[in-house]
């Protein structure tokens, strides 16, 4: 039986073993995924450990993603401009090779699922540390009239928008430069919603139809989610379809079959409520 794992530290709550195991029975693939809780220096040991014969492949997530990638001998193109790697495995070469799907998760979830536009919006993203780096360029790729980073430290933010210049239009700002402007999608990737906040936002921000996506998800509505709600948002959307997205993406990297999310979606909704 081929082997697979999520490693992270703390990993207790992870929902990637229920979310691999049902792509795995729905595709009839013989195989196992296990959470492992991953001692903070014991990443690179761990990673050698696990992939050898049996062990196929690997997701990576808190605080090992910027190691994965300084491990990693190749780095697919998303990966290397996330600078973070989700998901490791081993090529025919035995190479160790680093791809990161969290961007096309979130953008799956958005236009796919909730049959969402990107083109031609204007977009606005919260917060500038690796969760929003990851996710730039799979925006930029669909093609937004703005992408907009604001972010409490600016000079973060300005820095990303640096370093994805070349892939589209990309601006930086401080939350109190948000005044006056509007914006057809909202995204929170700030970890103010972690500790309940939301970051300072206009009351105006959201133009007629807008909708907003908090990349957090819990069983209650996000604060950020309420906030948004609050405040004229259309359509509110959170973290958790972006989850499973990353997660089929990762599946079908190792397994070369694309599993259907809707129904494990509905499972770990069903499940968090
Ligand atoms: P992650 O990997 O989740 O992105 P990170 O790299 O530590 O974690 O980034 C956290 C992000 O949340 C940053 O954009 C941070 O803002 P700063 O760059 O100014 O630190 C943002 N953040 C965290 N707590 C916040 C809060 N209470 N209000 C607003 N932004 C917050």
């Amino acid at each position: 039986t081929d082997r697979y794992a999520v490693f992270g530290n703390p990993i207790k709550h992870s929902k990637s073993p229920l979310i691999h195991t049902a792509f795995a029975q729905q595709t009839v693939q013989d195989l196992e995924y296990h959470a492992v809780l991953v001692p903070e220096d014991g990443f690179a040991e761990a990673v050698d450990n696990f992939l050898t014969d049996t062990g196929k492949g690997l997701n990576i997530t808190i605080p090992f993603k910027e190691e994965a990638w300084q491990k990693a001998q190749n780095h697919s193109d998303r990966a290397r401009l996330a600078g973070a790697v989700n998901t490791l495995y081993r090529n025919a070469e035995g190479e160790l090779c680093g791809d990161n799907t969290d961007g096309l998760g979130l953008v799956t979830d958005i236009t796919v699922n909730n049959g969402g536009e990107i083109r031609g919006k204007t977009v606005l993203i919260l917060g500038a540390g690796g969760a929003v780096r990851g996710v730039l360029e799979p925006i930029l790729v669909h093609q937004p009239a703005r992408l907009v980073i604001a972010n409490r430290t600016p000079a973060k933010a300005e820095t990303l928008a640096n370093l994805f210049s070349e892939y589209g239009a990309i601006e930086a700002c401080g939350f109190d430069q948000l005044e006056g402007q509007q914006f057809d999608l909202v995204i929170n990737g700030t970890a103010a919603s972690l500790q309940g906040e939301v970051p300072p936002l206009p009351a105006d921000l959201l133009a007629d139809n807008a909708w907003c996506y908090d990349m957090m998800y819990s069983a209650e509505t996000t604060a950020f989610n309420c906030w948004a709600a609050e405040n004229g948002a259309a359509k509110v959307m959170d973290g958790l379809g972006m989850l499973v997205e990353q997660a089929a993406e990762s599946f079908a990297i190792w397994r070369g079959v694309r599993p259907d999310t809707s129904e494990v979606i509905q499972e770990l909704r069903h499940q968090l409520l």
